[in-house]
């Protein structure tokens, strides 16, 4: 089953974000299978954001993914990495669309909320680098052992 990595950027984190967007991709039908909060060490933002590193905003973007904890999580389900991607809306909050999550959130490129991955292949680099294999959980809905 396809898996994708969703980052709540440190603006997500403090303004009180998480909880909302956690509820939009469960609600949408997409099984959580891992989440932490944490500190990211340099290292960790430069390997994330390597694709960017000639960029003249890459310093500030790594500036900004250490200054403060995120909240990393993976999600599994048919088609969620394009999915989510959606869900969160285009890189520049100002354009992303009304329902998205940056849309609906954001006002700067710089701090645009949350990170998604772009592709199936890119989804499988980053959840590696960002979790152990043992992080990462397997499970199906069961509710019909504890609902009748
Ligand atoms: P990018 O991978 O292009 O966007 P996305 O997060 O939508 O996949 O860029 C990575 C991050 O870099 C982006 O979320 C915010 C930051 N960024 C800037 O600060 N300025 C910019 O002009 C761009 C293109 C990105």
């Amino acid at each position: 089953m396809e898996r994708t990595f969703i980052m709540i950027k440190p603006d997500g984190v403090q303004r009180g974000l998480t909880g909302e967007i956690v509820k939009r991709l469960e609600q949408k039908g997409f099984n959580l299978v891992a989440m932490k909060m944490m500190n990211v060490s340099r290292e960790l933002a430069e390997k994330h954001y390597d694709v960017h590193s000639d960029k003249p905003f890459f310093g500030n973007l790594v500036e900004f993914i250490t200054s403060a904890p995120v909240v990393a999580t993976v999600w599994e389900g048919e088609g969620v990495v394009a999915s989510a991607r959606k869900i969160i809306g285009a890189t520049n909050p100002l354009t992303a669309e009304p329902g998205t999550i940056r849309g609906d959130y954001g006002i700067s490129i710089g701090r645009n909320l949350i990170h998604g991955s772009d592709a199936v292949e890119t989804a499988q680099r980053e959840i590696a680098l960002w979790f152990e294999e043992s992080e990462l959980t397997t499970w199906k809905p069961a509710l019909q052992n504890w609902i009748y």
